[in-house]
């Protein structure tokens, strides 16, 4: 062999070692992550960006789930786990276009699932419309006894015959659970209590705020008090997100309170994650930062909400924040 190709086929091999080792570092870093670093793009742990958009989480053993939207190819609402909420491992898709003849041409907005212990099923809740046609304005319900696999699509209907859009569940702590969504083309914000099975709204509990355009409902107890942060509505435009507070959710509630700046930090709200620790719970607003132009564009905003008192909270924006599962608290 020639010396100059035997120095060129050298430079080639150490070129090589570097290239892999840089990207197993990478991989290593993506795997890492110490925080949330809001508004930049939120991959996994394979790199891949996370596609969970107004989505929910849920706690199932060690793990907490991200459940969301991702509209990519035939895929409604994909499912994320992690151990310290910062890294995220996708497990699956839990509702395709195949799932049912009802969903091949659906947009799914806005899931949200809680656990039935009667049923022993997972039971999710979400926005129902037509990919070319915002009107239907539906509530759908699909249920799994396996929160990683795919979910079996029940049904869209409009609760009580009310048009039914943004929407949220809660499970209370009697077990009780609740369907909350903007109806009356997002002019009335609706509560319903569910069955016992979840499957059904079983009453029409109240209209909040009456022609008050509120959306984007993410409910939440601390202490004696329930609490909703709502947006307004400006579609996929960013608003001043406002908060309201009451001891029941059958009400009254109080009136509503500016919460965050005048753009919530560029975000509407989808869900607040309670984080039960040693030393307390905190409570962390999760948010989606939409590109109205690019959906897939879209990025997440995690904020600690801040509480004066039994009653008032506030927002301030972080860009990077960790939270801390063993004390139940958020840096
Ligand atoms: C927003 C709503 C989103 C999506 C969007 C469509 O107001 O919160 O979930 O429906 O409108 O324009």
């Amino acid at each position: 062999m020639k010396k100059q190709h035997k120095f060129r086929l050298f430079v080639q091999l150490v070129l090589l070692v570097t290239l892999f080792s840089a990207g197993v570092s990478n991989v290593k870093a993506q795997n890492t992550r110490t925080a949330i670093i809001n508004g930049s793009d939120y991959t996994d742990t394979t790199g891949k960006t996370i596609n969970a958009h107004g989505g929910g989480f849920l706690k199932v053993g060690k793990y907490y789930y991200w459940i969301g939207e991702n509209r990519h190819d035939n895929v409604l609402v994909s499912c994320y786990r992690s151990t310290d909420l910062i890294n995220w491992e996708f497990r699956g898709d839990l509702l395709t276009r195949d799932s049912n003849p009802e969903l091949a041409n659906a947009n799914i907005e806005r899931p949200k699932v809680v656990y039935n212990e009667k049923t022993k099923q997972f039971v999710m809740w979400m926005h129902y419309e037509i990919q070319t046609d915002y009107s239907y304005a539906r509530a759908a319900v699909a249920t799994s006894d396996n929160i990683e696999k795919p979910f079996k699509y029940l049904k869209s209907f409009r609760p009580f015959g009310n048009m039914s859009r943004d929407c949220t569940l809660f499970k209370d702590e009697d077990g009780t659970a609740y369907f909350l969504s903007a109806a009356r083309e997002n002019y009335d914000m609706m509560v319903y209590k569910l069955t016992d099975d979840y499957l059904d709204a079983k009453e029409h509990l109240l209209t909040l705020w009456p022609g008050g355009h509120r959306e984007a409902p993410a409910l939440m107890k601390r202490g004696k008090y329930y609490f909703m942060i709502t947006s307004g509505c400006t579609g996929w435009a960013p608003n001043q997100a406002k908060y309201a507070y009451s001891k029941s959710i059958k009400g009254p509630w109080s009136e509503l309170t500016d919460i965050g700046n005048a753009t919530t930090f560029d975000s509407q709200s989808t869900f607040i994650l309670p984080i039960e620790g040693k030393e307390g719970t905190s409570y962390l607003y999760v948010g989606d930062r939409w590109d109205g132009r690019q959906y897939f564009n879209s990025k997440y905003i995690f904020l600690p909400l801040n509480f004066q008192n039994e009653i008032s909270m506030t927002l301030d924006f972080k860009e990077k924040v960790t939270p801390d599962l063993n004390l139940g608290k958020i840096y």
